[in-house]
């Protein structure tokens, strides 16, 4: 409990290509390992800010983190990145910014966070916890076809209205408040099993990414991190489903090509020119580290560098 494995760290500190003055963000801090890799590899006039929307996992850094002058822990969302790496006193001219998508193990093995179908707790699945509309709540007040837009668009569900018609349907007898209620109602609308995974995974997954505005997060960060970033700074992104990936993917391939407006044009403004580089092809985790941290299965990391303005 409490512990999180990071995901291929030594391919984010290649990517991200330290160096020892060198001033980076994580702006997805979890339980600081990528964090603590980048310390390791800096030198004393090396800098870190590294955010977390979670107030547990901030709480958790500071106690590991505790007397190291190089780095800055800040509460917040990265869809405020520009706002959150200002603050903390850095201003602009990163060397390095990475995002490691999604949950953390902490918050998924933890039944009271409301993240699991395989363990019974409060249907929360809220990042920040203190903040926002919980999935319970979100639940109790959707439409029905709200509910199943979001479970075939965010969760690439099949029986997305079958599910929602259920989940109406519950609701009317009594309010959806646990994991394990929500799961039943949805294993019992699911008319077929997929091998190895439980029927409600992809309905969970849907409602976490929608309750926590995970991809419209995403979509807002890639710029501000590009513009964050100095001439030859790393752009590291670790996404872990196929949305994200599209999104990082997609990011990318446009900031490479600049404007399309001035496509063949002589003068092209500072503005409308390529911003990055794609550095290598996607990056998957080998056969061992999959074997030591299944999380790692399903994850990809893109990386970009930054071009003079
Ligand atoms: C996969 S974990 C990161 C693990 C981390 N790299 C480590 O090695 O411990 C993702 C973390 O990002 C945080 N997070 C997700 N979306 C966020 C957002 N929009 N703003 C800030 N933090 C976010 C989550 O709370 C979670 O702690």
């Amino acid at each position: 409990m409490g512990e999180h494995t990071p995901v291929l760290l030594d391919e984010v500190l290649a990517g991200l290509a330290v160096r020892p003055g060198g001033r980076y963000c994580d702006a997805t801090f979890g339980r600081g390992g990528h964090t603590a890799a980048i310390l390791g590899a800096l030198g004393p006039a090396g800098r870190v800010v590294a955010i977390d929307r979670d107030p547990q996992a901030i709480a958790a850094g500071r106690r590991r983190f505790e007397g190291d002058p190089r780095l800055t822990l800040v509460r917040g969302s990265f869809g405020e990145l520009e706002q959150r790496v200002r603050a903390a006193g850095l201003d602009g001219e990163l060397d390095g910014v990475l995002l490691d998508l999604g949950v953390s193990s902490p918050q998924f093995d933890e039944a009271r966070r409301g993240f699991s179908f395989m363990q019974d707790g409060p249907l929360d699945m809220r990042m920040d916890n203190e903040a926002g509309q919980s999935a319970a709540q979100w639940l109790a007040r959707a439409a029905e076809r709200e509910i199943a837009d979001v479970l075939r668009t965010l969760g690439e569900e099949r029986f997305a209205r079958r599910i929602a018609r259920a989940v109406v349907a519950a609701r009317a007898q009594a309010p959806i408040t646990r994991t394990g209620q929500l799961a039943e109602v949805v294993a019992a609308a699911v008319p077929t099993r997929e091998p190895g995974k439980h029927p409600a995974t992809r309905t969970f997954q849907a409602i976490r990414i929608h309750v926590n505005g995970e991809l419209e997060q995403l979509e807002s960060a890639l710029p501000q991190a590009a513009r964050l970033l100095t001439p030859g700074g790393r752009l590291c992104v670790i996404s872990f489903h196929s949305l994200e990936d599209r999104i990082v993917k997609r990011f990318i391939r446009r900031e490479e090509q600049g404007d399309p407006v001035y496509a063949g044009l002589p003068q092209v403004p500072a503005h409308a020119r390529p911003r990055l580089r794609r550095v290598g092809s996607a990056i998957r985790a080998g056969d061992a580290e999959v074997r030591s941290n299944p999380r790692a299965r399903s994850a990809v990391l893109r990386v970009a560098e930054r071009l003079a303005a």
